[in-house]
């Protein structure tokens, strides 16, 4: 059964160009609920370990250095069916593939850059969740 939940981060250069208010307003009419978070800027290690599953790719080191680069927003997300809703929402990896209305075509600037993350399973928005939010932390 698919879960409740996804986790999103609105990446450093979608924060840096002011992207913040029109994203959060996609993901609220889109008919998700904010079930919690917050602002704040990933140190190079922790980018490292929430990209742990890309390692061996050749755009992890790049990829670490600009998620640590600038504050970020992390949230976690409530909606049926989650996952899947957010990544249509979101649009594909690569924003020069994303359909047009979704938030990569919107608001990214490249594949790196691509505005927003979005978990890829119900398993890791349980993990990525957990990364960031103690229990405390969600309502
Ligand atoms: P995200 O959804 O955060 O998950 C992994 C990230 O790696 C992805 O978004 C992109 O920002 C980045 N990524 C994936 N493929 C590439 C690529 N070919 N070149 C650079 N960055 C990539």
């Amino acid at each position: 059964m698919a879960g409740n939940i996804t986790f999103t981060m609105i990446k450093p250069k979608a924060v840096e160009n002011g992207h913040i208010g029109n994203i959060l307003a996609k993901v609220i009419e889109g008919g998700f609920k904010i079930k919690a978070m917050k602002y704040l800027r990933l140190t190079k290690e922790q980018a490292m370990e929430f990209y742990a599953v890309h390692k061996e790719r050749p755009f992890y080191d790049e990829l670490t250095d600009f998620m640590s680069s600038g504050p970020i927003v992390a949230a976690i997300l409530e909606k049926e069916n989650a996952v899947e809703d957010y990544r249509k929402l979101i649009g594909a990896t690569n924003p020069a593939e994303a359909a047009e209305g979704t938030i990569r075509k919107l608001y990214a600037t490249d594949i790196q850059a691509n505005a927003v993350h979005g978990s890829d399973s119900d398993e890791n928005a349980q993990i990525e969740s957990n990364f960031f939010f103690s229990k405390l932390e969600r309502f």
